[in-house]
């Protein structure tokens, strides 16, 4: 990493992915912010065995992001890296889908996007540098069977990268999304055996991933030399979906 302090917000950066990125990043040399909102023991648990300050705040909620985001620019300065990873599934068929489980997902997945990017933006665009990852999925890229909510919003994540990374460009500022495949995380352990152990299947290298494997792909797009990779999608998901 250069001589430019990368200060880092990870949403959802207490478990699952969004806890190996913060990881990852403070080894990498980040100072880092994780938020959370539901699991307070688990926040405190990931806080005290890493020294990460966490933040509880609602990413669908654009004033506490607001207000979150001004918390922790005063606790560790100007935020320039912003990892926007949290999300939820609320899987159902469309036909029985009720307009909560839409919403749900669509405000707190996509709408997110524009409440936390919204106040760090203009500070990046003020110091010339930043770095915004955006985690979406193989299944906004591919669409799945009882995630119309969820693969709309994580395709709607893809859209908004591309057209945020052409605004930013001029202003040393990479906007890229990761689309990540099945990963070895309490989402996917939620999925019934039998449905997971058909999707194994269908993954070419026929395991699921490690949040490792998408930690280690949001620290090089922080750093110096990933300073010509923007408004791409990286696909990190065993072989499964072989996008563009
Ligand atoms: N791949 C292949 N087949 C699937 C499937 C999948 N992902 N999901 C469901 N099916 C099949 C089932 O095997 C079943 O087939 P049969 O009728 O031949 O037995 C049929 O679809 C209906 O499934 P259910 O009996 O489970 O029907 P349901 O109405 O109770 O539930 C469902 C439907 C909501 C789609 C449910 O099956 C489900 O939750 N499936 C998993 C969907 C999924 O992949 N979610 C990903 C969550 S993890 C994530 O989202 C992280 C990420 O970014 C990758």
């Amino acid at each position: 990493m250069s001589e430019i302090t990368r200060v880092a917000v990870v949403t959802g950066g207490t478990s699952g992915i969004g806890a190996a990125i913060s990881a990852a990043l403070q080894q990498a040399g980040c100072k880092v912010a994780a938020g959370y909102v539901g699991n307070e023991e688990g926040a405190k648990a990931f806080h005290a065995k890493t020294g990460i300050p966490i933040y509880k705040f609602d990413v669908s909620r654009f004033y506490e992001c607001k207000a979150v985001v001004e918390q922790i620019t005063k606790d560790l300065g100007t935020i320039n890296v912003l990892v926007n990873n949290a999300g939820i599934t609320k899987d159902v068929m469309l036909h029985k889908m009720t307009p909560e489980q839409w919403n749900d997902v669509i405000n707190i997945n996509l709408n997110s996007m524009f409440n936390m990017t919204r106040h760090v933006i203009e500070g990046m665009r003020d110091q010339g540098f930043g770095r915004v990852i955006n985690i979406s999925s193989i299944n906004g890229q591919k669409g799945q069977m009882g995630q119309t909510n969820y693969s709309a919003s994580k395709a709607g994540i893809i859209g908004f990268t591309k057209a945020l990374a052409q605004e930013s460009a001029g202003k040393g500022i990479t906007v890229n999304t990761i689309a990540p495949g099945y990963i070895k995380t309490e989402m996917v352990a939620a999925i019934k055996p039998e449905i997971l152990d058909q999707i194994v299947a269908g993954i070419p290298v026929k395991r699921l991933g490690a949040v490792e494997e998408i930690a280690a792909a949001v620290v090089y797009l922080v750093s110096d030399t990933a300073g010509f990779m923007t408004g791409a999608t990286l696909a990190i998901n065993g072989g499964q979906y072989c996008s563009g």
